[in-house]
């Protein structure tokens, strides 16, 4: 059957990163690299997306779980091995591979359809994408000969010094017929400066059996930037965030500070939002229309309706009704419930909690494990006490209640609705509707106490 394939390789140790971690399992805006390099090719098309690993194999696969098909290469023996590695998984395929490197996750799914279609409109063998740099250190070069045809890809290491000045360099991203993939790569060698197999040798393999080899420039260079270290780690980071924010704003969303925004690839915002400085938007959060957001805010896995103000708080897969405010300095963790029109206000925490409508929480209160009804009014300081040092208990307090100031609900307890609870009581046991409820001690006067205290009246 002809569908297209493509294959990531991700088989390298990515030592210069330092770390325990594969390098492709590092992250960029809420996405690992090799997940990005994934979603640009489903994104062209790919029906059957393969992964090539190897250095922390077992770490890759538990992450990538069943979105791929892998091939293990145990022994990184270069770029045309790993590719070799795969050859089970395509023998029985027609029509074409792409080539994507795991470490490299700008390039855009618009990209690679572009090559692939370039690919076939022009019957190519092999067609590899390549870039203008101005500065070419550690790539591949594009040899072109006098009719200005791709003839070969040599490395850095086994580059001649007039073939270092060339500025064109391999992507690492290439489109193969598979029949003619798998021909080349049977012929491969590794007799080069670093005793690998070079993928990149099987253009010229091609080129000499009298296949048609296609290059084809990328006009945004950017996109063939690869992960080798934290720095260009960051680098791609910032260009990632960027198009992402570029993005949002063409959708008609306000940024204050592009350079102090932090938005991850599966975030939604709609239209006449502003975002102000300092925000971190992450996982699938999905902001609603005029919304004013942050500044300082971060917000993770979370969906805000239309005409939320959310101001330096943090938020953890929690869910946020029209018209609330949130902050500042609030603190909603996940299964947070907020319904409309509610106001979550400074040092509030909320957590597993459903909110209702016309709500009041304003200042330092804990709700955790608690069902509150609508136009309910929670004092400054009013405590749920959910945890009795063993087990989770749940309050539930009905509609138009008022919890008075420094109220304690110790968990489980049930607060009737249009009940009222006097400031400083500690609620034990359930209070029935439209009831006044008091548990504290009475005030007691002592009268003239402290001047007696102090022998300063003699005359009492
Ligand atoms: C490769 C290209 C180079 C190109 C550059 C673009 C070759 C020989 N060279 O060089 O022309 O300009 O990419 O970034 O192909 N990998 C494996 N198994 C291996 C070796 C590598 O899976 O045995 C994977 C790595 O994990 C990485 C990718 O292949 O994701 C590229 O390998 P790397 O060693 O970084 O190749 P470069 O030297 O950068
Ligand atoms: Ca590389």
């Amino acid at each position: 059957m002809e569908e297209l394939s493509a294959i990531i390789l991700a088989a390298g140790a990515g030592t210069r990163m330092k770390s325990e971690k594969p390098k492709v399992l590092h992250e960029v805006c809420g996405k690992t690299l090799v997940e990005w390099v994934c979603d640009a090719a489903y994104g062209a098309g790919v029906k059957n997306c393969i992964t090539v690993v190897g250095h922390k194999a077992q770490m890759v696969m538990d992450y990538l779980g069943s979105r791929v098909q892998f091939a293990l290469q145990e022994q990184q023996l270069g770029t045309g091995h790993a590719v070799m590695q795969a050859k089970h998984l395509l023998q029985d395929k027609k029509g074409h591979v792409i080539v994507l490197g795991g470490d490299a996750p700008l390039v855009k799914a618009e990209t690679i359809k572009k090559a692939l279609e370039s690919h076939i409109a022009d019957n190519n063998a092999a067609t590899v994408l390549t870039a203008e740099l101005s500065d070419s250190t550690g790539y591949g070069r594009i040899v072109r000969g006098k009719a200005g045809r791709i003839v070969q890809i040599v490395e850095q290491k086994d580059a001649t010094i007039e073939q270092l000045d060339i500025k064109e360099v391999n992507s690492g991203i290439y489109c193969f017929n598979i029949s003619h993939l798998l021909e080349a790569l049977s012929k491969l060698s590794n007799q080069n400066a670093q005793g690998e197999y070079y993928l990149t040798d099987t253009l010229e393999i091609l080129i000499k059996g009298n296949h048609n080899v296609g290059a084809m420039k990328i006009e945004n260079a950017y996109e063939i930037l690869g992960v080798n270290d934290r720095k260009q780690l960051w680098q791609v980071q910032q260009i990632l965030n960027q198009n992402i924010i570029e993005k949002h704003m063409y959708n008609g969303v306000t940024v204050i500070d592009p350079n102090n925004t932090y938005i991850d690839g599966n975030v939604e915002i709609m239209s006449d939002t502003v975002i102000h400085p300092g925000c971190m938007i992450q996982k699938a959060t999905k902001i609603g229309a005029n919304c004013i957001i942050g500044p300082n805010s971060q917000i993770e896995g979370c969906t805000i309706e239309d005409y939320v103000e959310i101001k330096n708080s943090v938020m953890v897969d929690s869910y946020v009704s029209a018209h609330t405010k949130v902050g500042p300095f609030a603190y909603l963790r996940p299964g947070s419930h907020i319904g409309e029109n509610v106001k979550i206000g400074d040092f509030v925490e909320v957590k597993n909690a459903k909110i209702g409508n016309n709500t009041k929480i304003s200042h330092l209160s804990y709700v955790g494990d608690a069902q509150v009804g609508e136009n309910v009014n929670m004092g400054c300081g009013s405590i749920v006490v959910n945890y009795d040092g063993k087990k989770k208990q749940k309050t539930i307090i009905g509609d138009n209640a008022f919890v008075g100031c420094n109220v304690n609900l110790v968990s489980p307890v049930i607060v009737h609705e249009n009940a009222f609870i006097a400031a400083g009581s500690t609620i034990t046991q359930e209070v029935p509707k439209d009831s006044l409820a008091i548990a504290r001690e009475r005030q007691t006067i002592k009268k003239d106490w402290v001047r007696k205290r102090s022998g300063q009246d003699d005359t009492v």
